[in-house]
C-alpha cells in the first residue's frame, strides 16, 4: 500500500513504508545512493546502500534522473539531519519512468522558464503559489456560498463587447462575428432577477497590446452582482471579501507564504477599514506627489503606485468620469459628470484589483448611454430588455483572481500567478 510523505512524517512512527513520486535531489557517493523524493503533500530523504538492496534496485537507484518517477519501499527512520526529521532506508527501489536527463537546471532565463512551463510548474515555488492560489479561490467561493450566493457560468462567446472594442478578441462564429468574452457581467446582471446575489467565476479575454507586469490575455475573473446593492454596499462587500480571504490565509497558511516571499505581518495590515477617495481628490494627490496627470485621464500603473506608495492596505477610489467608464455605469446625479464606481489598488504597487459599480437600471438611462458610446442597441437587446421587466437598482464587481494573486503572494510578475499564461507574445505552451 502507498503512503503520502505528509502522514508518514506527521505520525512520527518508525515502520515500513512504501512512498511513489519523484526525484527531487539526487546523489551518488561510492556504495551509497541518496535520493530526496516528492510526492504532492512533501518530501522524504530516501538512503539506498548498495549491499542492503538487489542489484537492480542498485542500478535504478544509482542510474535515476531527477524527476523521473518511482516507487520506492524501506523503513522510515528518526533522522534529525532529513528535511521533516525521518529517513527512508530503502530495500527496493523501482523506476516507473525515467526517461531523460531534466533540462532544468539552475540560473534558467525567464524565457527559457517560460519556454518549459510544462515542467517548470513542478518547481516547489510554484507548486507552493498554486496551494496558495487554490486556497485564495476557495476562501472565496466559501466566502459567497456562506452569504447565500449562487454561483452560476457565464456564457466565454459572446457577441458584444462589455468593456469596449479595443481589448476584444473576435473570431468567425459559423460565418457571424463572436468574442472572446470580456467579462460575464452583463450575463451575472441577468441571474440576478430569479437568484438576486449570484457571482460568475470564468476565464476573461482582454486582446491587451502592451506588455506589463500586471496584464494577462486570459485571466480568471470573479463577478459578483447582486440586487437592491447600490455602490457603497457593492464597496462593503468588496472590503469584507478581500479581509477574509487575506485572513484565512495568514491563518491557515502562514508558512506557505513565507516560500513564495510573502511577509505575512505584511499582509496583516490589510485590515477593514479600507480609505475610500475619490477620483478628483485621488489625481490633486498624484499630482502633489509629483506625477502628472489632467482630470479625466486614466490611471496607469506608474499613477496607482504613487497613489498607494506608502499605503499598508488596499485603497478604494471612486467617482470616476463618466467618458473614461463603461456604458453601463449610471451617473451621480450629485456629482454630474462622474459615475457610481469604484477601483479597489492593491497596495506596494500591485495596483488595480477590482472593479465595480451601480448598473443603470433604468431604461430611457441605458438607451442615452449605449448612444452616447456610439454602441449598436441591437446587440445589446437582450441586455436592454432586462430594463423593461422588473429592473431593480443593483451593483457588482470585478475581481481580477490572478491580480488578486499577484499580491497577497508579492509575487513580482502577473504570469506566476496562472501556471500556463497567455500575453501579446505568447500562447505556448
Ligand atoms: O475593470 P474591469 O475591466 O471591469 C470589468 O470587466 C467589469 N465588467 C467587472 C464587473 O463589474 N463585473 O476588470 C475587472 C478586473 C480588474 O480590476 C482586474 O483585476 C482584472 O479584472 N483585469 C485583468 N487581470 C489580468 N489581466 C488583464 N488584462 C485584466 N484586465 C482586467
Amino acid at each position: 500500500m502507498r503512503n503520502y510523505i505528509l502522514d508518514l512524517i506527521t505520525s512520527k512512527e518508525e515502520k515500513q513504508a512504501t512512498i511513489q513520486g519523484w526525484i527531487y535531489r539526487h546523489r551518488v557517493s561510492g556504495n551509497m545512493a541518496f535520493a530526496i523524493i516528492r510526492d504532492s503533500t512533501g518530501i522524504l530523504q530516501c538512503t539506498i546502500k548498495k549491499d542492503k538492496v538487489d542489484s537492480k534496485s542498485w542500478k535504478n537507484a544509482e542510474e535515476i534522473y531527477i524527476e523521473s518517477s518511482v516507487i520506492v519501499s524501506g523503513k522510515l527512520v528518526k533522522d534529525e539531519r532529513a528535511p521533516g526529521g525521518y529517513e527512508l532506508q530503502v530495500s527496493d527501489f523501482q523506476t516507473i519512468n525515467n526517461g531523460e536527463p531534466f533540462p532544468i537546471s539552475k540560473d534558467l532565463s525567464d524565457e527559457f522558464l517560460l519556454d518549459v512551463r510544462h515542467l517548470w510548474i513542478r518547481s516547489q515555488k510554484m507548486t507552493n503559489i498554486f496551494r496558495l492560489r487554490h486556497h485564495t479561490v476557495n476562501y472565496l467561493r466559501e466566502f459567497f456560498n456562506s452569504k447565500g450566493f449562487y454561483e452560476l457560468p457565464p456564457p466565454i462567446i459572446t457577441g458584444s463587447a462589455c468593456e469596449g472594442g479595443s481589448t476584444l478578441f473576435e473570431f468567425d462564429y459559423f460565418g457571424e462575428k463572436a468574442y472572446l468574452s470580456q467579462s460575464g457581467q452583463l450575463y451575472a446582471e441577468a441571474y440576478i432577477f430569479s437568484l438576486e446575489k449570484v457571482y460568475v467565476l470564468a476565464p476573461s479575454f482582454r486582446a491587451e497590446k502592451s506588455r506589463t507586469i500586471r496584464h494577462l490575455a486570459e485571466y480568471w475573473h470573479l463577478e459578483p452582482e447582486m440586487a437592491f446593492y447600490d455602490w457603497k454596499q457593492n464597496m462593503d462587500l468588496q472590503e469584507e471579501m478581500i479581509v477574509e480571504v487575506v485572513q484565512n490565509l495568514i491563518k491557515n497558511h502562514s508558512s506557505l507564504l513565507e516560500s513564495v516571499g510573502q511577509d505575512p505581518e505584511v499582509l496583516k495590515k490589510a485590515s477593514a477599514p479600507f480609505e475610500r477617495m475619490d477620483y478628483e481628490k485621488a489625481v490633486e494627490r498624484i499630482n502633489e506627489l509629483g506625477g502628472k496627470m489632467e482630470y479625466g485621464e486614466d490611471f496607469g500603473a506608474d499613477e496607482e503606485a504613487l497613489l498607494t506608495k506608502g499605503y499598508e492596505k488596499p485603497l478604494f477610489v471612486h467617482h470616476f468620469p463618466k467618458d473614461i467608464k463603461a456604458f453601463y455605469m449610471p451617473e451621480d446625479p450629485n456629482k454630474p459628470g462622474t459615475v457610481l464606481c469604484n477601483d479597489l489598488l492593491a497596495p506596494n504597487g500591485h495596483g488595480e484589483i477590482i472593479g465595480g459599480s451601480e448598473r443603470i437600471w433604468k431604461y430611457d438611462e441605458l438607451m442615452q448611454r449605449i448612444e452616447e458610446n456610439k454602441l449598436n442597441p441591437k446587440d445589446y437587446q437582450w441586455y436592454i430588455d432586462l430594463r423593461k421587466y422588473g429592473s431593480v437598482p443593483h451593483s457588482g464587481f470585478g475581481l481580477g483572481i490572478e491580480r488578486l494573486v499577484k499580491w497577497v503572494l508579492n509575487l513580482n510578475h502577473i504570469r506566476d500567478a496562472i501556471p500556463f499564461p497567455r500575453t501579446i507574445n505568447r500562447c505556448y505552451p
